[in-house]
């Protein structure tokens, strides 16, 4: 009885974790469900976009042909797919957090990014909250207490499991 309660609890928590940090913050990359491939305009998509810190990229994408890697400027304006910064290719429903208010950039290798694969957020400050009434909330408790990436991605992809499993 006790512990069914605290399983629930547990649950309630987690999935109003998942809500506020898909709501708040979570950019499907060029939109659609396949997310990251070469027929998306991906300058026209970051630029009616506005990132803040602490924002998520989802990219979907097959993994089979595409890839997603994150480069520095000149990599990104001349495609080159070597000496990458930091590979974000996992299982092809990946994310990827924009920690820093900077400019991020991304390519696709193996020679998509030619033809278009390519993209760079300009991510700002995390503004004030807009909002400061509601008190200490469960799920934002159970964020202030998660300062580990690994973890909030692993929820991440499990909760994007979930939602496009089929
Ligand atoms: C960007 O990365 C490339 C390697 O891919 C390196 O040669 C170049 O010096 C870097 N440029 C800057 C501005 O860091
Ligand atoms: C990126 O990581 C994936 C999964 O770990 C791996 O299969 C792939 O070869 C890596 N890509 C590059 C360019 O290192
Ligand atoms: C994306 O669209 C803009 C105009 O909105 C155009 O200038 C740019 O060349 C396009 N980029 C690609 C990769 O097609």
């Amino acid at each position: 009885m006790g512990r069914n309660l605290w399983a629930i609890m547990y649950v309630t928590v987690m999935i109003l974790m998942i809500i506020q940090v898909v709501e708040s913050s979570l950019h499907r990359v060029g939109g659609g469900r396949y997310t990251w491939n070469s027929d998306v305009n991906y300058s026209d998509w970051s630029n009616n976009q506005t990132f803040y810190s602490g924002d998520w990229l989802y990219f979907g994408f097959d993994r089979k042909i595409h890839n997603i890697l994150q480069v520095n400027k000149s990599s990104y304006e001349k495609c080159i797919d070597t000496d990458f910064i930091f590979n974000i290719t996992r299982g092809g429903r990946d994310v990827f957090q924009l920690v820093q208010p900077k400019p991020y950039y991304f390519i696709c290798g193996r020679g998509f990014c030619l033809k278009g694969m390519k993209l760079a957020v300009n991510v700002l400050p995390q503004p004030p909250r807009s909002t400061p009434t509601s008190p200490i909330t469960p799920a934002s408790t159970a964020i202030s207490l998660i300062h580990s990436n690994a973890f909030t991605v692993a929820i991440l992809t499990l909760a994007f499991k979930v939602l496009y499993f089929d």
